[in-house]
C-alpha cells in the first residue's frame, strides 16, 4: 500500500505480513467546506470529523482507510490512477463532479476497482441537473441521502464485498 500522501489521512495498522484489505476514500470538490457549507442540506459534520470516523470504522472492521479531497479533477484523477493495484475498493462522492465528469468516470473504469458512490445529500429530491451521475452504471452501488453516515454505511458494506469477493461469493 501506498503511504498516505499529503491532504490524506491513513491508518497504516497493518501487522507486518498481514495486508489489510485497503479502501480509498475520496471527496470531490467543496465537501472540504463541510460543516460551514449549506448545513440545511448537508449537515453539520466537518469533513475532518467524517475521515477520523471512517478510519476507526475501518481499524474495529479490519480495513486499512486512506482518505482523499480535492477541489480539482485532475487531482482526483490522478489519485484515483495512483490507487490502481493498491486498493480492493474505492468509495468516492465526486460531488459537483458527479454530474459532468468523463475524466472521473473513465478513471474508475480504467483502474478496474470495484466502487460504491455516495452522496451526503439524496440527489434526486434535488435540482434535475443533479439527477444524472456520470459513474452511475459503473458503480457496484450508490448510497445516498445519510448525510455524513453514509460514508460509514458504505465502509461497512465495502467490508461485506471485499469478504465475500475473497470468498468467491460475489
Ligand atoms: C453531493 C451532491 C452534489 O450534487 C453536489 O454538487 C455536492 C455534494 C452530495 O454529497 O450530496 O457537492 O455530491
Amino acid at each position: 500500500m501506498a503511504r498516505a500522501k499529503q491532504g490524506e489521512t491513513s491508518d497504516q495498522g497493518a501487522t507486518a505480513g498481514q495486508p489489510k484489505p485497503a479502501v480509498l476514500i475520496v471527496h470531490g470538490p467543496n465537501l472540504n467546506l463541510l460543516g460551514t457549507r449549506e448545513p440545511e442540506i448537508y449537515g453539520h459534520t466537518t469533513l475532518a470529523d467524517i475521515d477520523r470516523q471512517a478510519v476507526a470504522l475501518g481499524r474495529e472492521l479490519g480495513i486499512f482507510v486512506e482518505t482523499f479531497q480535492s477541489n480539482s479533477e485532475g487531482a482526483i484523477v490522478d489519485r484515483i490512477q495512483s490507487a490502481r493495484g493498491q486498493i480492493d475498493l474505492l468509495i468516492i462522492n465526486p460531488a459537483a463532479y458527479t454530474h459532468t465528469s468523463v475524466a472521473i468516470r473513465d478513471v474508475i473504469s480504467a483502474v478496474e476497482v470495484p466502487t460504491i458512490e455516495v452522496h451526503l445529500s439524496n440527489v434526486y429530491k434535488r435540482e434535475p441537473f443533479r439527477h444524472h451521475s456520470t459513474i452511475a452504471d459503473i458503480a457496484e452501488a450508490r448510497l445516498m441521502g445519510f448525510g455524513a453516515e453514509g460514508y460509514l454505511l458504505a465502509l461497512r458494506a465495502a467490508a461485506t464485498m471485499i469478504a465475500a469477493k475473497k470468498a468467491g461469493t460475489r
